[in-house]
């Protein structure tokens, strides 16, 4: 029972513990007797404190102790420069990087990979040092895209992995509880603080009967998002059961849970089961296969566990689906699609159909793609759209290579791109259309939204299952329906395609293709890491300063905003994404598109100490030039969106004290206490309108004290000073973040004791 297994063929030291996770279940158990989801019982067997921990489905915040963390290359970038400022030698929770964003799609694999190296060096160079140094794993460009690497190389049932990319959930496909998150929680677990989690709710999804014909497992998540909708799934775990689980392969399972994302959910998980075991055993892990078998009943669901909301799904009813365009949660069954092309007047001829991706990407994806190439090739047709393929890592490349899938999508007219993200995050030199020229693409990706492939706000994107993705490029129209329409071989006779066929696994195994892993060296106190001073796109990071433990007097409002201030407000992303990893500059984005109340403009607020108008930035730049913090006044459910840390640490690094809001977004709120400073909000909301852009204020930080308010003695322009109350949600831990200039710093004191 207390075997020792590892978590993975890479790493050592890092081994599997069922063992604790099961006592902690029973802890738990012995609290809330009651049936638990599988959900549920991953989550509260990784709880920091599994006696003490409040556990309210939707309600309470779960402290959790993760096993592994991963970063893609463009969110890792700022996540490791923040863990570095902490000055620990080693990241205190298992780590892996992957660089599959930043590589464009233009003519073709190895040449656009070689051009992202070239393009991307610094900040490949960065990542190679740096997580060599603090005993990371790195999975080089060419190496995969990092859902496909944790897949076939980390993922365990039972286990718990914070991901900075939202389609983590990927994971669930070997019934790991795998999580997207910010960059600032990443970083959170790697300097070893708990992870905070609104403890979920569940929704459950029964499967009954199989699949069969054209319909994939793709199509439960197209179905399934049609159902619960962008929204439905925010805040809660969908949770797959029943018998139905049984027909799916664990690369499936993988698609379905990856796509989970589109539905808002938490993240998506199967319970173990025998197709696991199988993908366990292929990818060189039967002993962690065998030692899940042991712990079997954990890792499921329990009998008459319940669900906040249940869905059932018969797979033997369901059809093949297209989602689209512009949002994944518009369904459509095959059957009815080409009327909805003609009721919505969307562009009916496809242009481009695209396989592959960290959603599609699998043996069995490719197999089953390349079964549907080759019957059209055996009829002397190929693809009338552009078509490319994306494999979703090198082992898969290679696999497909031997066994001659790959060739077989190439004579087809398939360009084989980079192992990478590439067309699916806009890294696509798209020359085909003109921009702004309205056209229809078909992808087995899993976003569809607005301008997301190659930046055309009138490209109309759906997306599907590779083999309708296939299908349909050999039509290279939307209107066909490869289950009742037929096409015309070389010679004008018609013909029906046969539905796809392919293997889930490969029978010779999988064939690993070039190694791209770069496993910590075990000196690691030698190397250093290689960031250019003259830099544009990274900067190493100074520790912030400590509170000098005195109240502030007499500060200026940099911008009072009005309406809604969200994380893109404050820190916009787009062009502004390349400098991720430089503070300093990434800075220059700061408040740049937040209303001010004072003028009703975005940028431009006053300077008081020249009366000039400026932007934002340079404003408050020149404060901190004079040695003058300042502060930020609010509205309602400030720094909502998405959880960016870049929008905490920007105002902290520009002299910035509090902001004080009427309300926050909590995960801006928790983002600001990390960075060292105070997020305060008005016990009467209408104060908001009693502080006026020229004024002044006093903060009086030595009130700081868990449950207590402090406050705002406001200096008006003109007319008596008066005092505010201000509330706070500072607990005695994060107090000391405050003290020592932030959670990192925390971390490294009590590291360095
Ligand atoms: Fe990459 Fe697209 Fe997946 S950006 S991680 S392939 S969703």
């Amino acid at each position: 029972l207390d075997r020792k297994v590892r978590q993975n063929n890479q790493e050592e030291g890092n081994f599997i513990n069922y063992k604790k996770m099961a006592e902690n279940l029973a802890i738990v158990r012995s609290r809330l007797n009651r049936p638990l989801t599988y959900a549920e019982k991953i989550l509260y067997s990784h709880l920091d404190d599994p006696h003490g921990q409040e556990i309210e489905r939707g309600v309470s915040y779960l402290k959790l102790r993760p096993d592994r963390v991963a970063c893609q290359d463009a969110t890792a970038q700022m996540a490791i420069l923040q863990f570095m400022s902490a000055g620990m030698p080693s990241v205190a929770n298992p780590t892996t990087v992957h660089c599959d964003h930043l590589i464009e799609a233009q003519v073709g694999g190895p040449k656009d990979l070689a051009r992202a190296v070239d393009i991307n060096k610094e900040v490949y160079d960065f990542l190679a040092t740096s997580c060599a140094k603090y005993n990371i794993g790195f999975w080089r460009p060419g190496s995969g895209i990092i859902h496909q690497i944790l897949l076939e190389n980390y993922a365990f049932p039972g286990g718990l992995l914070i991901g900075t990319d939202s389609h983590t959930p990927n994971a669930g496909g070997l019934g790991m509880c795998a999580i997207g998150v910010g960059g600032a929680d990443a970083v959170d677990v790697m300097a070893n603080l708990p992870w905070e989690l609104k403890a979920p709710k569940v929704i459950g999804i029964k499967l009954t009967g199989e699949m069969s014909g054209w319909t994939s497992a793709k199509d439960i998540i197209l179905k399934v998002a049609g159902i619960l909708t962008v929204k439905g799934g925010t805040g809660a775990i969908v949770e797959y059961f029943g018998p139905g689980t049984a027909s799916i392969s664990a690369t499936g399972m993988g698609t379905i849970c990856n796509m989970g994302a589109e539905v808002g959910a938490t993240t998506s998980l199967f319970p173990f089961n025998d197709r696991m075991y199988d993908y366990l055993a292929a990818t060189k892990r039967k002993e962690i296969g065998d030692f899940a078998r042991v712990y079997a009943k954990d890792l499921k669901e329990d009998e008459g566990a319940e669900y906040d909301q249940l869905i059932e799904l018969n797979l033997s009813e369901l059809e093949p689906h297209i989602n689209g365009p512009f949002t994944p949660d518009l369904a459509t069954p095959i059957s009815k699609f080409s009327e909805a092309v003609k009721a919505n007047n969307w562009p009916e001829e496809l242009k481009v159909g695209l396989i592959g991706s960290c959603t599609n990407s699998s043996y069995e994806d490719m197999s089953r793609a390349a079964s549907i190439a080759r019957d059209a090739l055996d009829h002397g047709v190929k693809a009338k759209s552009l078509f490319t393929v994306t494999p979703g890592s090198e082992q898969i490349r290679a696999t497909i290579e031997r066994d001659g899938q790959l060739s077989t999508l190439e004579e087809f007219g398939g360009m084989i791109l980079a192992n990478a993200c590439g067309p699916c995050i806009g890294q696509w030199d798209r020359q085909d259309v003109k921009k702004g020229e309205a056209n229809s693409i078909i992808s087995s990706y899993n976003r569809n939204f607005t301008g997301r492939n190659d930046a055309n706000p009138a490209t109309h994107s759906f997306v599907t299952s590779p083999d309708l993705v296939v299908a349909m490029t050999i039509a290279g129209s939307l209107h066909f329906n490869p289950l009742t329409d037929k096409l015309k071989d070389k010679d004008g006779n018609e013909f029906l395609l046969s539905p796809p066929t392919g293997e889930g696994l490969p029978s010779r195994g999988y064939d690993p293709g070039q190694d791209t892993y770069q496993a910590p060296p075990k000196d690691r106190a030698t190397v250093s890491v290689a960031v250019s001073p003259t830099s544009d796109r990274l900067q190493l990071l100074e520790p912030f300063a400590p509170w000098d433990g005195k109240d502030k007097l007499d500060l200026p409002i940099l911008i009072k905003t009005k309406g809604k201030t969200t994380t893109d407000h404050i820190s916009m992303a787009g062009p502004w994404l390349k400098y991720r990893g430089h503070l300093d500059n990434i800075s220059n984005n700061m408040l740049i598109g937040a209303v001010n109340a004072d003028n009703g403009e975005a940028n431009k607020v006053k300077n008081f100490t020249t009366g000039e108008y400026d932007a934002v930035p340079a404003t408050a730049r020149d404060y901190k030039k004079k040695g003058i913090p300042w502060v930020v006044i609010g509205d309602w459910n400030y720094g909502e969106g998405s959880s960016r840390e870049h929008a905490a640490l920007e105002p902290r690094h520009l002299g910035g004290l509090a902001i004080i809001t009427r309300s926050f977004a909590r995960i801006h709120e928790t983002n600001l206490k990390k960075q060292g400073m105070l997020p305060l909000t008005f016990i009467d909301p209408a104060d908001y309108d009693k502080i006026q852009p020229f004024d002044k204020v006093d903060l009086l930080c030595t009130e700081l004290a868990v449950g207590k308010p402090i406050t705002l003695v406001v200096h008006p322009k003109d007319g008596e000073s008066f005092e505010i109350k201000l509330a706070h949600t500072f607990n005695a831990p994060q107090i000391e973040w405050f003290k020592n200039g932030s959670a990192l710093n925390t971390m490294a004191k009590a590291h360095a004791k």
